[in-house]
């Protein structure tokens, strides 16, 4: 094992966001030199701390999905269901989706062992640029950023089908990364369908309709190391997902991920070997707001790290974003203005993560 990484910089010495960026590259390293409390530039404003979670409220769970009734008599109600969900929630869990359990335990096995590995082999990936195609980096957008988020990350911007032809550019360290997030993405592929094929079914759309434009697929390695001020910092501020759904892995062992519901935040339990799918923007524009796309973030633990894997898929570059015209009839007129997807996506790299500012900032008659 490679020695943890000791800074003689103490982290009380940190003025700003670019000299920590400079100094420390992301939030393991600055853990591992040993501080006791953390920067200031990660204290968050009061209003969007933790607080106390309440998170036992039966009537307070987000929707859980067992998939494989989608193959029987029971589709219909399911179909109704999920339909229902995306309306109320924006986020759902979902059981028996047919991803096979040592496909998820390698992603999460190669994930962590990523971030673990010394700096320098992680340097080869860095960059602060949010949309590099395969980037190592720490937050969100940390030069544009006020507050830094408790995470670092590895994103995979673009995976084309098949990803053969984009694997070389992958990390390969630990040595079973390259295979454990082929196999992944390619079970990512197939959970796409069942879940895209449902939502198009409860929209009123041909089966197929959705995984014709959200076909772009991206992944996303997040890592949040333990922190000695969970109750100050969050993992992932408040956001929407620009994507039009997004398909989350999380660790079993740590509940951190929470959803905004009738203003409350509501914590998502993990439960074993399921997945968590939340609505992104997209979808949002495109079923003009009667699918809600969900507002949610992750807290951070004093004592464990967690790692947790998203697979957006989103529509490609030059899709013109707009809700599809069957959906709209004379008492439904546009909710957003039309934009390509590439623009859509500038727009929401370009800044901070701030609740569905992005979104927002498309709205007609506001
Ligand atoms: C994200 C995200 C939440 C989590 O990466 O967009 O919302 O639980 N992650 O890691
Ligand atoms: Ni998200």
């Amino acid at each position: 094992m490679a020695a943890t990484m000791k800074s003689p910089i103490s982290a009380a010495d940190l003025t700003s966001i670019p000299d920590f960026i400079e100094k420390f590259k992301g939030v393991k390293s600055l853990v591992d030199s040993g501080i006791t409390n953390i920067p200031d530039f990660y204290v968050r404003p009061k209003d969007e701390r933790p607080g106390e979670l309440d998170s036992t409220a039966s009537v307070d769970q987000i929707p859980v999905f067992d998939l494989a009734a989608l193959h029987g008599e029971g589709r219909g109600a399911l179909v109704k269901a999920i339909g229902e969900a995306c309306e109320e929630w924006g986020i759902f869990q979902v059981i028996n989706h047919g991803v096979r359990s040592n496909v998820m335990k390698s992603m999460m096995g190669v994930s962590k062992g990523f971030f673990h590995l010394p700096m320098d082999e992680k340097m080869l990936y860095y960059s602060n640029v949010p949309s590099q195609p395969v980037r190592y980096g720490t937050s969100f957008n940390p030069l544009h950023e006020s507050v830094l988020e408790w995470r670092d990350v590895l994103k995979h911007m673009v995976i084309t089908s098949p990803p053969e032809e984009n694997i070389q550019y992958w990390p390969d360290k630990p040595p079973a990364y390259r295979e454990a997030t082929k196999n992944y993405i390619l079970e990512m592929m197939v959970v796409r369908t069942k879940i895209l094929s449902a939502i198009s079914e409860a929209l009123g759309l041909d089966s197929n309709y959705l995984q014709g434009v959200f076909e772009q697929q991206m992944l996303g390695l997040n890592h949040y190391p333990e922190c000695p001020n969970p109750d100050l910092a969050l993992g992932i501020s408040s956001h929407s997902d620009a994507s039009g759904i997004t398909i989350l892995l999380q660790d079993g062992q740590v509940a951190a991920l929470q959803a905004l519901h009738q203003n409350r935040w509501v914590c998502v339990q993990p439960l074993p070997d399921s997945l968590v799918v939340i609505v992104g923007d997209q979808l949002q524009i495109l079923s003009n707001g009667k699918y809600k796309s969900a507002e949610h973030r992750a807290i951070v633990n004093r004592e464990k790290e967690r790692v947790s894997i998203v697979t957006l898929f989103l529509a490609s570059n030059d899709t013109l974003l707009a809700p599809i015209a069957k959906l709209l009839d004379k008492s439904h007129r546009p909710k957003y203005q039309d934009i390509k997807c590439e623009k859509y996506m500038q727009k929401y790299l370009n800044k901070q993560h701030n609740k569905k500012s992005t979104l927002d900032s498309i709205k007609l008659d506001k």
